[in-house]
Protein backbone atom coordinates (compact mmCIF):
# COMPACT_ATOMS: atom_id res chain seq x y z
CA UNK A 1 0.00 0.00 0.00
CA UNK A 2 1.38 3.39 -0.67
CA UNK A 3 1.60 6.36 1.82
CA UNK A 4 -1.43 8.41 2.47
CA UNK A 5 -0.69 11.93 2.02
CA UNK A 6 -3.31 14.35 2.68
CA UNK A 7 -2.82 18.44 2.13
CA UNK A 8 -5.18 21.18 1.89
CA UNK A 9 -5.57 25.01 0.78
CA UNK A 10 -7.98 27.55 2.32
CA UNK A 11 -10.11 29.14 -0.30
CA UNK A 12 -9.60 32.65 0.99
CA UNK A 13 -8.94 34.73 -2.27
CA UNK A 14 -6.32 34.88 -4.63
CA UNK A 15 -3.29 32.74 -4.49
CA UNK A 16 0.32 33.73 -4.90
CA UNK A 17 3.51 32.43 -5.92
CA UNK A 18 4.53 31.75 -2.04
CA UNK A 19 1.37 29.30 -1.80
CA UNK A 20 2.66 28.16 -5.89
CA UNK A 21 6.11 27.21 -4.85
CA UNK A 22 5.31 26.29 -1.41
CA UNK A 23 2.75 24.11 -1.73
CA UNK A 24 0.51 23.91 -5.09
CA UNK A 25 3.05 22.64 -7.34
CA UNK A 26 4.58 20.37 -5.40
CA UNK A 27 1.22 18.59 -4.80
CA UNK A 28 0.68 18.24 -9.06
CA UNK A 29 4.52 16.66 -8.72
CA UNK A 30 3.78 13.99 -5.86
CA UNK A 31 0.70 13.27 -7.30
CA UNK A 32 2.14 12.56 -10.80
CA UNK A 33 5.00 11.02 -8.65
CA UNK A 34 2.68 7.76 -8.30
CA UNK A 35 4.16 7.17 -5.25
CA UNK A 36 1.56 8.51 -3.05
CA UNK A 37 -2.14 7.77 -2.15
CA UNK A 38 -2.82 11.69 -2.65
CA UNK A 39 -5.81 12.99 -0.88
CA UNK A 40 -6.42 17.17 -1.58
CA UNK A 41 -9.37 19.56 -0.41
CA UNK A 42 -10.67 22.83 0.10
CA UNK A 43 -9.87 23.70 4.17
CA UNK A 44 -13.40 25.74 3.53
CA UNK A 45 -13.90 25.25 7.53
CA UNK A 46 -10.39 26.85 8.05
CA UNK A 47 -11.39 29.95 5.91
CA UNK A 48 -14.26 30.78 8.14
CA UNK A 49 -12.04 31.82 10.47
CA UNK A 50 -11.31 34.81 8.49
CA UNK A 51 -13.87 37.68 7.90
CA UNK A 52 -15.79 36.89 4.27
CA UNK A 53 -19.02 37.59 2.81
CA UNK A 54 -21.61 33.95 2.15
CA UNK A 55 -21.54 35.16 -1.21
CA UNK A 56 -17.32 35.69 -1.57
CA UNK A 57 -16.85 32.38 0.00
CA UNK A 58 -18.71 30.38 -2.72
CA UNK A 59 -16.60 31.74 -5.30
CA UNK A 60 -13.47 31.60 -3.40
CA UNK A 61 -14.45 27.50 -3.14
CA UNK A 62 -15.08 27.15 -6.46
CA UNK A 63 -12.13 29.44 -7.87
CA UNK A 64 -9.93 27.37 -5.67
CA UNK A 65 -11.23 24.00 -6.94
CA UNK A 66 -10.94 25.56 -10.25
CA UNK A 67 -7.10 26.56 -9.68
CA UNK A 68 -6.68 22.75 -8.54
CA UNK A 69 -7.93 21.69 -11.60
CA UNK A 70 -6.39 23.93 -13.49
CA UNK A 71 -3.16 23.67 -12.12
CA UNK A 72 -2.64 19.70 -12.80
CA UNK A 73 -4.41 18.21 -10.03
CA UNK A 74 -6.76 15.19 -11.18
CA UNK A 75 -9.58 13.88 -10.17
CA UNK A 76 -8.51 10.34 -11.19
CA UNK A 77 -5.05 10.33 -9.61
CA UNK A 78 -6.12 11.92 -6.18
CA UNK A 79 -8.99 12.29 -4.50
CA UNK A 80 -10.07 15.84 -4.21
CA UNK A 81 -12.48 17.18 -1.84
CA UNK A 82 -14.25 19.87 0.04
CA UNK A 83 -13.53 20.12 4.01
CA UNK A 84 -17.00 20.73 5.04
CA UNK A 85 -19.06 18.22 3.03
CA UNK A 86 -17.15 15.69 5.51
CA UNK A 87 -18.52 15.84 8.89
CA UNK A 88 -16.13 13.46 10.63
CA UNK A 89 -13.25 16.58 9.88
CA UNK A 90 -15.25 18.19 12.83
CA UNK A 91 -16.26 15.19 14.53
CA UNK A 92 -12.79 14.24 15.00
CA UNK A 93 -11.43 17.39 15.94
CA UNK A 94 -13.77 17.78 18.60
CA UNK A 95 -11.67 14.53 19.97
CA UNK A 96 -8.99 15.55 19.44
CA UNK A 97 -9.92 18.95 21.32
CA UNK A 98 -10.22 17.06 24.63
CA UNK A 99 -6.65 15.56 24.63
CA UNK A 100 -4.87 19.14 23.73
CA UNK A 101 -3.42 21.39 26.29
CA UNK A 102 -4.67 24.54 25.98
CA UNK A 103 -1.01 25.67 26.82
CA UNK A 104 -0.12 24.22 23.22
CA UNK A 105 -2.41 26.23 21.36
CA UNK A 106 -1.72 29.28 23.26
CA UNK A 107 1.67 28.99 21.95
CA UNK A 108 0.95 29.37 18.23
CA UNK A 109 2.55 31.83 16.31
CA UNK A 110 -0.03 31.90 13.53
CA UNK A 111 -2.26 32.08 16.31
CA UNK A 112 -0.50 34.72 17.70
CA UNK A 113 0.22 36.87 15.05
CA UNK A 114 -3.73 37.07 13.46
CA UNK A 115 -5.23 37.71 16.99
CA UNK A 116 -2.25 40.44 16.80
CA UNK A 117 -3.35 41.85 13.40
CA UNK A 118 -6.98 41.20 13.10
CA UNK A 119 -7.91 41.72 16.78
CA UNK A 120 -11.30 42.68 15.89
CA UNK A 121 -12.14 39.07 14.63
CA UNK A 122 -10.25 37.02 17.56
CA UNK A 123 -12.36 34.39 17.19
CA UNK A 124 -12.26 30.88 19.24
CA UNK A 125 -11.91 29.19 15.97
CA UNK A 126 -9.20 30.76 15.44
CA UNK A 127 -7.43 29.47 18.13
CA UNK A 128 -9.03 26.24 17.60
CA UNK A 129 -7.88 26.43 13.71
CA UNK A 130 -4.38 23.65 14.19
CA UNK A 131 -6.77 20.56 16.07
CA UNK A 132 -9.13 20.95 12.89
CA UNK A 133 -6.31 20.70 11.08
CA UNK A 134 -4.54 17.43 12.71
CA UNK A 135 -8.13 16.04 12.48
CA UNK A 136 -8.20 16.63 8.42
CA UNK A 137 -4.62 14.89 8.28
CA UNK A 138 -5.21 12.01 10.84
CA UNK A 139 -8.73 11.00 9.35
CA UNK A 140 -7.23 9.57 6.62
CA UNK A 141 -3.88 8.41 9.07
CA UNK A 142 -2.05 10.02 6.37
CA UNK A 143 2.38 9.87 6.73
CA UNK A 144 3.09 13.02 4.68
CA UNK A 145 1.97 16.14 4.42
CA UNK A 146 3.16 18.47 2.22
CA UNK A 147 2.98 22.20 3.25
CA UNK A 148 4.87 25.68 3.38
CA UNK A 149 7.27 26.40 6.66
CA UNK A 150 4.48 28.58 8.57
CA UNK A 151 2.61 25.17 8.77
CA UNK A 152 5.29 23.02 10.17
CA UNK A 153 4.27 24.30 14.12
CA UNK A 154 0.78 22.80 13.07
CA UNK A 155 1.96 19.85 11.95
CA UNK A 156 4.53 19.15 15.35
CA UNK A 157 0.64 19.68 17.20
CA UNK A 158 -0.56 16.92 14.83
CA UNK A 159 2.22 14.49 15.71
CA UNK A 160 1.81 15.40 19.30
CA UNK A 161 -1.46 14.49 19.30
CA UNK A 162 -1.19 11.15 16.97
CA UNK A 163 0.86 9.85 19.79
CA UNK A 164 -1.51 11.12 22.77
CA UNK A 165 -4.12 9.35 21.22
CA UNK A 166 -2.29 6.20 20.36
CA UNK A 167 -0.58 6.75 23.97
CA UNK A 168 -4.17 6.55 25.44
CA UNK A 169 -6.57 4.54 23.42
CA UNK A 170 -3.90 2.08 21.51
CA UNK A 171 -2.39 2.44 18.06
CA UNK A 172 -4.43 3.79 15.47
CA UNK A 173 -2.04 6.86 13.81
CA UNK A 174 1.10 7.71 12.39
CA UNK A 175 2.83 10.33 13.26
CA UNK A 176 2.52 12.28 9.72
CA UNK A 177 5.83 13.87 8.31
CA UNK A 178 6.20 17.47 6.73
CA UNK A 179 7.20 17.75 2.62
CA UNK A 180 8.97 20.95 2.07
CA UNK A 181 9.65 22.12 -1.48
CA UNK A 182 12.93 24.40 -2.23
CA UNK A 183 11.34 27.18 -1.80
CA UNK A 184 8.94 26.81 1.62
CA UNK A 185 9.08 30.13 2.47
CA UNK A 186 9.19 32.69 -0.04
CA UNK A 187 9.69 36.35 0.77
CA UNK A 188 7.42 39.65 -0.42
CA UNK A 189 8.36 41.32 -3.61
CA UNK A 190 8.27 44.60 -1.72
CA UNK A 191 9.92 43.87 0.94
CA UNK A 192 12.62 41.04 1.17
CA UNK A 193 12.57 40.45 4.88
CA UNK A 194 9.02 39.62 5.16
CA UNK A 195 6.67 36.36 3.87
CA UNK A 196 5.38 36.74 0.81
CA UNK A 197 1.57 36.68 2.80
CA UNK A 198 -2.25 37.56 1.46
CA UNK A 199 -2.07 39.79 4.48
CA UNK A 200 0.07 42.11 2.53
CA UNK A 201 -1.07 41.97 -0.82
CA UNK A 202 1.36 44.73 -1.74
CA UNK A 203 3.82 42.14 -1.67
CA UNK A 204 2.30 39.48 -3.97
CA UNK A 205 2.37 38.01 -7.18
CA UNK A 206 -0.71 36.43 -8.00
CA UNK A 207 -1.03 33.01 -10.28
CA UNK A 208 -3.63 34.61 -11.65
CA UNK A 209 -1.98 38.23 -12.56
CA UNK A 210 -2.40 39.37 -16.25
CA UNK A 211 0.78 39.37 -18.05
CA UNK A 212 1.83 42.55 -17.43
CA UNK A 213 0.99 43.28 -14.19
CA UNK A 214 3.58 40.13 -13.69
CA UNK A 215 5.73 41.54 -15.56
CA UNK A 216 5.45 45.21 -13.92
CA UNK A 217 5.53 43.67 -10.64
CA UNK A 218 8.97 41.87 -11.18
CA UNK A 219 10.26 45.03 -12.51
CA UNK A 220 9.56 46.85 -9.27
CA UNK A 221 10.70 44.08 -6.91
CA UNK A 222 12.68 45.55 -4.69
CA UNK A 223 16.62 44.45 -4.72
CA UNK A 224 19.58 46.44 -3.15
CA UNK A 225 21.87 49.28 -4.88
CA UNK A 226 24.42 46.40 -6.33
CA UNK A 227 23.88 44.98 -9.73
CA UNK A 228 25.10 42.01 -9.86
CA UNK A 229 23.19 38.75 -9.86
CA UNK A 230 23.76 36.53 -6.77
CA UNK A 231 22.64 34.19 -4.29
CA UNK A 232 23.44 35.27 -1.16
CA UNK A 233 20.37 35.08 1.12
CA UNK A 234 21.12 36.78 4.44
CA UNK A 235 23.82 39.30 2.81
CA UNK A 236 21.13 40.18 -0.70
CA UNK A 237 17.75 39.11 0.15
CA UNK A 238 16.07 40.84 -2.56
CA UNK A 239 18.28 39.69 -5.79
CA UNK A 240 18.34 36.37 -4.14
CA UNK A 241 14.74 35.71 -3.18
CA UNK A 242 14.28 36.33 -7.20
CA UNK A 243 17.06 33.74 -8.24
CA UNK A 244 15.13 31.44 -5.91
CA UNK A 245 11.85 31.90 -8.07
CA UNK A 246 13.82 31.36 -11.29
CA UNK A 247 15.62 28.31 -10.02
CA UNK A 248 12.00 26.97 -8.38
CA UNK A 249 10.34 27.27 -12.16
CA UNK A 250 13.09 26.27 -14.36
CA UNK A 251 14.32 23.65 -12.19
CA UNK A 252 18.33 25.17 -12.25
CA UNK A 253 20.13 25.80 -9.72
CA UNK A 254 21.14 28.76 -8.01
CA UNK A 255 24.58 28.34 -9.61
CA UNK A 256 23.78 27.79 -12.76
CA UNK A 257 21.91 31.25 -12.90
CA UNK A 258 24.46 33.33 -11.03
CA UNK A 259 26.88 31.78 -13.75
CA UNK A 260 24.47 32.12 -16.36
CA UNK A 261 23.92 36.12 -15.20
CA UNK A 262 27.77 36.90 -15.35
CA UNK A 263 28.32 39.88 -16.33
CA UNK A 264 24.31 41.20 -16.79
CA UNK A 265 22.79 43.66 -14.37
CA UNK A 266 19.10 43.24 -12.80
CA UNK A 267 17.24 44.59 -15.82
CA UNK A 268 18.04 41.51 -18.24
CA UNK A 269 17.72 38.95 -15.17
CA UNK A 270 14.53 40.74 -14.11
CA UNK A 271 13.32 40.67 -17.52
CA UNK A 272 13.65 36.91 -18.28
CA UNK A 273 12.26 36.50 -14.73
CA UNK A 274 9.20 38.05 -16.04
CA UNK A 275 8.86 36.18 -18.89
CA UNK A 276 9.52 32.95 -17.61
CA UNK A 277 6.65 33.29 -15.14
CA UNK A 278 4.48 34.90 -17.64
CA UNK A 279 5.34 31.66 -19.60
CA UNK A 280 4.31 29.78 -16.63
CA UNK A 281 0.78 31.12 -15.83
CA UNK A 282 -0.68 31.56 -19.17
CA UNK A 283 -1.16 28.14 -20.07
CA UNK A 284 -2.77 27.62 -16.46
CA UNK A 285 -4.96 31.13 -16.68
CA UNK A 286 -6.39 29.82 -19.79
CA UNK A 287 -6.95 26.54 -18.75
CA UNK A 288 -8.77 28.05 -15.78
CA UNK A 289 -11.13 30.12 -18.27
CA UNK A 290 -11.74 26.75 -19.89
CA UNK A 291 -12.87 25.21 -16.95
CA UNK A 292 -15.10 27.24 -15.99
CA UNK A 293 -17.89 25.45 -18.52
CA UNK A 294 -16.79 22.10 -16.74
CA UNK A 295 -19.51 21.49 -14.11
CA UNK A 296 -17.10 20.60 -11.42
CA UNK A 297 -19.85 20.53 -8.54
CA UNK A 298 -20.36 16.51 -10.12
CA UNK A 299 -16.59 16.12 -10.26
CA UNK A 300 -16.32 17.73 -6.44
CA UNK A 301 -19.37 15.44 -5.48
CA UNK A 302 -17.70 12.13 -6.44
CA UNK A 303 -14.56 13.68 -4.56
CA UNK A 304 -16.35 13.99 -1.54
CA UNK A 305 -18.25 10.18 -1.96
CA UNK A 306 -14.79 8.93 -2.05
CA UNK A 307 -13.42 11.12 0.99
CA UNK A 308 -16.76 10.26 2.74
CA UNK A 309 -16.09 6.55 2.72
CA UNK A 310 -12.46 6.43 4.03
CA UNK A 311 -13.32 9.19 6.71
CA UNK A 312 -16.33 7.04 8.15
CA UNK A 313 -14.29 3.80 8.38
CA UNK A 314 -11.15 5.39 10.31
CA UNK A 315 -13.88 7.83 12.30
CA UNK A 316 -15.78 4.01 13.33
CA UNK A 317 -12.34 2.66 14.50
CA UNK A 318 -11.63 5.94 16.49
CA UNK A 319 -15.24 6.00 17.96
CA UNK A 320 -15.10 2.34 19.18
CA UNK A 321 -11.15 3.10 20.79
CA UNK A 322 -12.35 5.60 22.57
CA UNK A 323 -15.65 4.29 23.88
CA UNK A 324 -18.25 5.91 22.36
CA UNK A 325 -19.09 2.48 20.64
P1 LIG B 1 -2.90 29.19 2.90
O1 LIG B 1 -3.22 30.15 1.82
O2 LIG B 1 -2.55 29.81 4.19
O3 LIG B 1 -3.94 28.09 3.00
O4 LIG B 1 -1.54 28.48 2.44
C1 LIG B 1 -1.49 27.47 1.47
C2 LIG B 1 -0.13 26.82 1.44
O5 LIG B 1 0.83 27.74 0.95
C3 LIG B 1 0.39 26.35 2.79
O6 LIG B 1 1.00 25.08 2.65
C4 LIG B 1 1.41 27.38 3.18
O7 LIG B 1 2.40 26.88 4.02
C5 LIG B 1 1.97 27.77 1.82
N1 LIG B 1 2.54 29.14 1.83
C6 LIG B 1 1.90 30.28 2.17
N2 LIG B 1 2.74 31.36 2.05
C7 LIG B 1 3.92 30.86 1.60
C8 LIG B 1 5.19 31.47 1.27
N3 LIG B 1 5.37 32.78 1.36
N4 LIG B 1 6.17 30.65 0.85
C9 LIG B 1 5.99 29.32 0.74
N5 LIG B 1 4.84 28.69 1.04
C10 LIG B 1 3.80 29.45 1.46
N1 LIG C 1 -3.65 25.37 7.58
C1 LIG C 1 -3.28 25.15 6.21
C2 LIG C 1 -2.86 26.51 5.59
O1 LIG C 1 -3.22 27.55 6.03
C3 LIG C 1 -4.41 24.57 5.41
C4 LIG C 1 -4.76 23.23 5.93
C5 LIG C 1 -5.86 22.90 6.66
C6 LIG C 1 -3.98 22.04 5.80
N2 LIG C 1 -5.86 21.58 6.97
C7 LIG C 1 -4.71 21.01 6.47
C8 LIG C 1 -2.78 21.73 5.19
C9 LIG C 1 -4.26 19.69 6.53
C10 LIG C 1 -2.31 20.40 5.24
C11 LIG C 1 -3.05 19.40 5.91
O2 LIG C 1 -2.19 26.49 4.62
Amino acid sequence: MKPVLVSGIQPTGKLHLGNYLGALKNFVELQNSGEYDCLFFIADLHSLTETYTPKEKKEQISDLFLTYLAVGLDQKKSVLFQQSAIAEHTELSWILNTITPFGELRRMTQFKDKSENESENTNVGLFDYPVLMAADILLYNASVVPVGDDQLQHLELTRTLARKFNSKFGKIFFEPKPLLTSVPRLMSLDDPEKKMSKSRPEGCLFIDDEPNIIRKKIQRAVTDSESTIEYNPKKRPGISNLVLIYSAITDMTPKEIVLMYNGKGYADFKKDLGNKLVELFTPFQEKKKELKKLDIKKILDEGNMQAKNRAQKTYEIIKKKVGLI
